[in-house]
């Protein structure tokens, strides 16, 4: 069975864009949970251009589904999860400034750097889950850092299946996906889903879930956001 977990930052930046509280990002999970949503993401940035912290705080305490934290494991970032103890973060290498997450860990290089972070978290009853390309070697270096998912960046794989040449990529993010369960790592996948591509990518066996956000949020503009869940819900492998 694959999860959804609708990532709530596009409703956030709306918001943000005036100071009258609309669209409320509590509401939008609401909705999405009475939908049928399995989880709720954010990932708040440094600059707070859309989920800021009191989103977080006030999300922990009313959601009744998973809550999974992205973001550069920075100290206001450990600080955050320390005290809200979501059910996952979801830890990606993206500079302060990146306008949006574009690229997996380097654990040749960053490792010693993760190992004791990931350890805190699971000290803390937080599930793990690094942001990685579909590349073999990192997976199983993933696997060494003790992490206890990865989420495959599926930016490329949403562009080639785009330009229409998805058959190339595919078998990268299939293979990727293999080796992460033949080493012990669930999958999350994420970035760039659409109602278009997320059939094809979860045909791949044994994706545990999927973020989405930014696709689900134009849909939710077109169809209204209970629709939209449940027309993202309609794609995903029953159990
Ligand atoms: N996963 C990560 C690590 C992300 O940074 C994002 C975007 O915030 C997503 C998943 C969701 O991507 P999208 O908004 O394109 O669905």
């Amino acid at each position: 069975m694959t999860n959804l977990s609708v990532n709530l930052n596009k409703v956030a930046l709306l918001r943000n864009t005036r100071n009258i509280g609309i669209p409320s990002v509590i509401d939008a999970a609401k909705t999405c949970i009475k939908a049928g949503a399995h989880g709720i993401t954010v990932h708040p940035r440094p600059d707070q251009r859309h989920i800021r912290t009191s989103d977080v705080y006030e999300l922990a305490a009313m959601l009744t589904v998973e809550f999974n934290i992205e973001g550069n494991p920075t100290p206001p970032f450990m600080e955050l999860v320390r005290k809200v103890k979501p059910t996952q973060a979801t830890l990606v290498p993206d500079a302060p400034e990146a306008f949006t997450s574009d690229h997996g860990w380097d654990l040749a290089k960053d490792s010693d750097y993760l190992k004791p972070i990931i350890q805190e978290l699971h000290d803390l009853g937080v599930r793990v889950s690094l942001f990685m390309d579909p590349d073999l070697e990192q997976i199983q270096r993933a696997k060494e850092v003790r992490a206890d998912r990865i989420e495959l960046y599926t930016e490329p794989y949403a562009t080639a299946f785009r330009d229409g040449n998805v058959d190339q990529i595919f078998p990268q993010y299939a293979l990727a996906a293999q080796k992460a369960q033949e080493v012990g790592l669930g999958i999350n996948a994420g970035h760039d889903l659409n109602l278009q591509n997320l059939g094809k990518f979860c045909s791949i066996p044994g994706i545990l879930e999927v973020s989405i956000g930014h696709a689900l949020t134009a849909d939710a503009l077109e169809i209204g956001l209970f629709n939209a869940v449940k027309a993202y819900l309609n794609l995903l492998p029953p159990e």
